[in-house]
């Protein structure tokens, strides 16, 4: 029997799981780190407390599994896209890592577009300068760390940095590398125009490859720290997204997935590709050969959850901390006792700015239409409500853009909540879904590795024999007309509230 690793790098922590070659997980361990925020709208983290998730969650998932090291024939990596990895000669991490939800650089965006000019940026990188995005973040650092872009010898992705201590090589692969807006995203390749124009060197960045090729191999270091074999192969591996998107079985028009981790993600497999002009959905290749994806991302989608069960849910938190029960399973029955809509309660799930479709980093939460008769599980709802209703704003631009939704894949920590799946079906109107394995990015990379070392001859064929459908859920018409009723306000709150969101970033900035 062959195995294989899939290791993702989140935001909270990092999740490895080993797998056989059927997709079945034999294993897994997973380690939280810290997330910093400086000042409002800043996140960082340590590169080297990813390293140390990744060497403890591989010996432990290792030691658990009894499987013999010689049989683990790949790795496949996945992780939170577009964070600034800068290191120097010797492979040392120069500054925390700018992260993906980092907000800091709108000034630089606007360099960024004056520089390529609006429509070609879109054209070459099928994105508008974004705050999220890597490109931005590296001018961030060379208009503010002067010193340190000086010193700067390689920029990597979170999950090519643990490339590079795993395998000592300088590479990253085609959908995580579409996130850092420096790649020709049509074309698959580094864009030399958007880095001249940006003056930034390209050898500082690796190279590009496909997402199943195999691109080195465990080093005598890394075989020491985790107790994987020397020589172990490591494939190219994919961004949090398009990993889950595998994991889930995207890699064909049609199905779509809807994943709720701390941001929310509709994606989109295209065999061509297709680029909104406005730049509301981002388009990024996708980890199959040949293939794009287009995907709308609503910033705090369980974040939102996260943020109202840490801060409002204390009786909840301590039921769960004495009984062991998790408490999203407390949240979900709280949240199931209130009727669709929450009586016209409303939340905007801006608390990280917005992506899709308002690419504003200054919009911020908002509860609306709260009564005297609304109580806290209301306001839980319709937190669940108001993430479903970003959703659908990803949704239209995907079915504008003239592509089909047949079936939805409800993933993620969100996706795992009955209630939160019926919440989208309604709102979808379309089926939802779920399939026979929840571990989205990691399960994608691992079938990435298995295509990688010669399991399977193809992503599809792999996909075809490893994922099944579970669970079904039907949209209920009543549910879906109330909900578009709401969806119409909703869409209309930001519509006034944003030049207040500008104000008020303009007082607390000071
Ligand atoms: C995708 C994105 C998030 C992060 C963190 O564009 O920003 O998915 O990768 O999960």
């Amino acid at each position: 029997m062959t195995y294989v690793l899939g290791i993702d790098i989140g935001t909270s922590g990092t999740k490895t799981i080993l797998f056989d070659e059927k997709g079945v997980d034999i294993s897994s361990d997973s380690k939280e780190y810290p997330l910093y925020q400086p000042e409002i709208g800043w996140a960082e983290q340590n590169p080297e407390d990813w390293w140390e998730a990744v060497v403890a969650t591989i010996s432990c998932a290792i030691k658990k599994s009894g499987v013999n090291i010689e049989d683990i024939k790949g790795i496949g990596l996945s992780g939170q896209m577009h964070g600034l990895v800068m290191i120097d000669k010797e492979g040392k991490v120069l500054r925390p890592s700018i992260i993906w939800c980092d907000q800091r650089t709108s000034e630089e965006c606007d360099e960024i577009t004056k520089a390529v000019g609006a429509e070609r940026l879109i054209e070459i990188t099928a994105n508008p300068a974004l705050t999220g995005f890597t490109a931005s973040k590296i001018m961030w650092v060379k208009k503010h760390q002067p010193e340190i872009y000086k010193k700067t010898y390689k920029i990597l992705l979170p999950k090519d940095y643990i490339r590079f201590m795993l395998t000592g090589e300088f590479c990253t692969e085609v959908s995580d590398a579409s996130g850092m807006q420096l790649l020709d995203v049509p074309k698959r390749i580094w864009s030399d125009e958007v880095l001249e124009k940006l003056q930034i060197n390209k050898d500082l960045l690796g190279k590009v490859y496909e997402s199943q090729e195999v691109t080195g191999t465990v080093n005598k270091t890394a075989a020491m720290l985790t107790g994987l074999k020397e020589g172990t192969k490591v494939v190219g591996g994919a961004g949090d997204q398009a990993a889950g998107a595998i994991g889930n079985g995207i890699v064909r028009s049609g199905v779509i997935s809807s994943t709720i981790g701390t941001s929310g993600v509709v994606f989109a497999h295209t065999d061509k590709v297709t680029i909104d002009k406005k730049g509301r959905v981002h388009t990024f290749c996708h980890a199959v050969p040949g293939a794009w994806h287009i995907m709308g991302v609503t910033q705090a989608a369980g974040l939102s959850l996260k943020w109202f069960k840490d801060n409002l849910c204390a009786l909840e938190n301590l039921n769960s901390a004495s009984t062991g029960v998790d408490v999203y399973e407390e949240l979900n029955k709280e949240a199931q006792s209130v009727k669709p809509g929450c009586d016209g309660l409303m939340y905007l799930p801006y608390l990280m700015g917005e992506r899709t479709p308002h690419l504003d980093p200054y919009a911020r939460g908002v509860f609306f239409g709260l009564t005297a008769r609304h109580n806290k599980n209301d306001m839980l709802r319709s937190v669940m409500e108001g993430v479903g209703y970003s959703l659908v704003d990803c949704m239209d631009i995907i079915n504008e853009m003239g592509i089909t939704v047949d079936e939805v894949r409800a993933s993620g920590g969100g996706g795992k909540s009955q209630v939160w799946r019926q919440i989208q079906a309604d709102m979808f109107n379309c089926e939802v879904v779920t399939i026979n394995s929840s571990e989205g990015p990691a399960l994608g990379v691992a079938i990435l590795a298995l295509v990688g070392v010669g399991v399977y001859s193809s992503v599809i064929e792999a996909c075809d024999i490893i994922i099944h459908k579970v669970t079904s859920q039907k949209p209920v018409n009543e549910n879906n007309i109330l909900y578009s009723k709401y969806h119409n306000i909703y869409k209309g709150l930001y519509t006034a509230l944003k030049p207040e969101f500008a104000n008020l970033n303009k007082i607390t900035k000071g």
